[in-house]
């Protein structure tokens, strides 16, 4: 069979990927759906989360993906691999987040990561960008205080936006002296990642605890 063509971006803004997407029953995708839950936003063919979640079977792993293809394939690969603690959910994440994180058992998810997301350098595209006000937002009102966020672009103006955007949000506290993180904390890097430094480029992180929320 051919593979299907595989878009290289897709905008996110466009009314096909408003539509919100039905939720799994978690209990049947995760063996232990009580483990802490790192949540990979924009994982495209997930190869670090199924890295990362061979290696540290004690935690889930939950990637993020609006090319519906890609979702496919890497569901196919967790299934042949015989994954417990790995799932691929298509979705835009823009829309969908905040119904995701409270389908999820309160105080589960403990780490999310946002990874070279696309840049959309045109002024006038950077609406369709990953990490928008409501994106921190939604992050906000239902992460559980002490879970970690953790951002890295190869671009750096991308890098000081997203960063910026969660350094003012008063429940995400930077955990390193600005402007970066020296070293990515994470055992796995990612395809991006890899590109990255293939080439020889640099590459912006930056690190937030989640705060207690005030009463
Ligand atoms: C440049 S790729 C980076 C992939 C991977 N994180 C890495 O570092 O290798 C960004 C991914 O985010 C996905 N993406 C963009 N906007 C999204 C959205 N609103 N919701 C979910 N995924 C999105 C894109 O389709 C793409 O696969």
């Amino acid at each position: 069979m051919p593979r299907p063509r595989i878009r290289q971006h897709v905008n996110p803004l466009t009314r096909k990927f408003q539509q919100p997407i039905a939720l799994p029953d978690w209990t049947q995708i995760y063996a232990n759906l009580q483990q802490p839950l790192h949540l990979d936003i924009g994982c495209a063919r997930g190869r670090f989360t199924l890295a990362i979640a061979q290696a540290q079977p004690e935690m889930n792993f939950l990637g993020l993906e609006i090319r519906e293809a890609l979702v496919t394939e890497a569901n196919d690969c967790r299934d042949r691999k015989k994954l417990t603690n790995l799932h691929y959910l298509f979705c835009n994440a823009n829309v969908d987040l905040k119904r995701i994180l409270r389908s999820l058992p309160s105080g589960v998810v403990q780490w999310v990561s946002i990874q070279f997301p696309d840049p959309w350098f045109k002024k006038r595209h950077t609406k369709r960008r990953v990490v928008q006000p409501e994106l921190v937002q939604a992050l906000a009102d239902e992460l559980p205080s002490g879970a970690t966020i953790f951002l890295q672009s190869d671009v750096e103006a991308v890098a000081l936006e997203m960063t910026t955007l969660f350094a003012e949000h008063p429940r995400f506290s930077l955990t390193h002296s600005p402007p970066w993180l020296p070293e990515n904390p994470l055992p796995v890097p990612t395809e991006r990642e890899l590109a990255t430094f293939a080439k020889g480029g640099a590459v912006y992180r930056s690190r937030f605890e989640v705060r207690g929320k005030s009463c």
